[in-house]
């Protein structure tokens, strides 16, 4: 069964065409980030506006690159929550309207469960420009069986689960305040670095020292709370630091003609390696702790933050737990996700109906801490 599915939760706007809930036989994902990165962030009202102008195109072209017509889709899948909302709106007001002018099977999804299917399809054909040699795992990978533990981590989640299958998950563990990407994304911006946040620290991290500072790991142990994590207390010291750099006035001279441009990228790439160590380590202390007390040993990564180099490194390393991640171009938004799910939920003879609405947020997706 053909599905195709539509994403335009945030400033990607990306439609797929996927195979069985298996195999990608297009995947387009037309992205804003020029128009919002003046901003430096997600400026919702552009987001929708570019969401009504481009969705016919991206759909058109998602249904070329699979060399079909409307006539060969056989299913409609597309996300519903959580996202911006008159984003989400966009895409699921065209794919109503295109499920229900064709008399096709509709699903509704959600965003961040498709994160974790992300890692269950099956890419042809070279890696896009843009994806780092390292992370060039792409093809099938290995199919986790249920149950294993999930890490959704993107610019809106940091999710540390129990996943019983696709549609079955139990949260153990988030953030009591800011999500991962986010952080990455602040960071990023206060320093200059480069919008969105997340690739452009991971790049620049690669030419910095991680131990030339030292950020504080959150203590959020007491009380029971082993899984949670927190990214402001790292936030707020990594943009401290910056003063820091003023008051030296070196940081802060990167165009200069002497050697204070040198000092300054360096010190830009140290503070990029030693921010996503202590990121990646908040994630990893929470995550191993879960292994160990759950006793579950395999591991699926989904969503922005998951095509993090460090993260991917430091899980390969480590000999105890079995990691699967989605392919790098598979890890942010995408419309191959919402097809590979939206498939499994029709194949189980399930549809939504077509007064289905969108929603910012979603429940389920919470820990209550004391
Ligand atoms: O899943 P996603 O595309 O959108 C949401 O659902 O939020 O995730 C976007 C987030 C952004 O915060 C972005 O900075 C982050 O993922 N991101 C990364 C990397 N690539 C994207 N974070 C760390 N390392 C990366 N390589
Ligand atoms: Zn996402």
């Amino acid at each position: 069964m053909k599905v195709l599915g539509i994403e335009s939760s945030c400033d990607e706007c990306a439609a797929a065409v996927v195979e069985d809930g298996k195999r990608v036989l297009s995947n387009v994902v037309a992205t804003q980030i020029p128009f919002h990165a003046v901003y430096n962030g997600v400026v919702p009202e552009i987001a929708s506006r570019k969401h009504t102008e481009w969705i016919y195109g991206v759909v058109k072209e998602a249904l070329d690159k699979a060399g079909i017509g409307p006539e060969g889709v056989e299913g409609v899948a597309v996300t519903a929550h959580p996202g911006l909302l008159g984003s989400l709106l966009v895409g699921l007001s065209f794919a109503k309207a295109f499920a229900w002018a064709r008399d096709l099977p509709f699903i509704a999804v959600n965003h961040m469960l498709a994160h974790l299917y992300a890692s269950r399809l099956h890419v042809e054909g070279p890696v896009p420009p843009g994806i780092s040699a390292e992370v060039e795992d792409r093809g099938s990978p290995p199919e986790a069986s249920y149950p294993f533990l999930g890490l959704l981590v993107s610019g809106g989640h940091s999710i540390i689960c129990r996943v019983d299958d696709f549609d079955d998950i139990t949260v153990l563990g988030t953030t009591i305040d800011d999500a991962v990407g986010e952080a990455f994304d602040k960071v990023s911006k206060y320093y200059g670095f480069g919008y969105p946040g997340g690739a452009v620290i991971d790049k620049l991290a690669q030419s910095g020292n991680s131990g030339a500072f030292r950020f504080p790991m959150p203590n959020l142990d007491k009380g029971g709370n082993r899984y949670a994590l927190s990214y402001s207390g790292l936030k707020t010291a990594v943009i401290n630091q910056l003063e820091q750099f003023r008051v030296k006035g070196t940081l802060t001279a990167p165009n200069s003609a002497d050697g204070a441009a040198d000092i300054a990228r360096r010190e830009g790439a140290d503070i990029a390696a030693s921010f996503q160590k202590t990121a990646v380590e908040i994630l990893l202390r929470s995550l191993f702790r879960a292994a160990e007390d759950t006793g579950l040993k395999t591991i699926v990564a989904g969503g922005g933050v998951a095509a993090n180099s460090y993260l991917r490194t430091r899980l390969a390393e480590q000999g105890e737990l079995r990691c699967i991640f989605p392919p790098p171009d598979l890890c942010g938004d995408n419309g191959a996700m919402i097809a590979g799910i939206g498939y499994r939920y029709l194949a189980r003879g399930e549809r939504s109906p077509l007064n289905v609405t969108a929603s910012a947020r979603v429940g389920g997706f919470k820990r209550r801490y004391p």
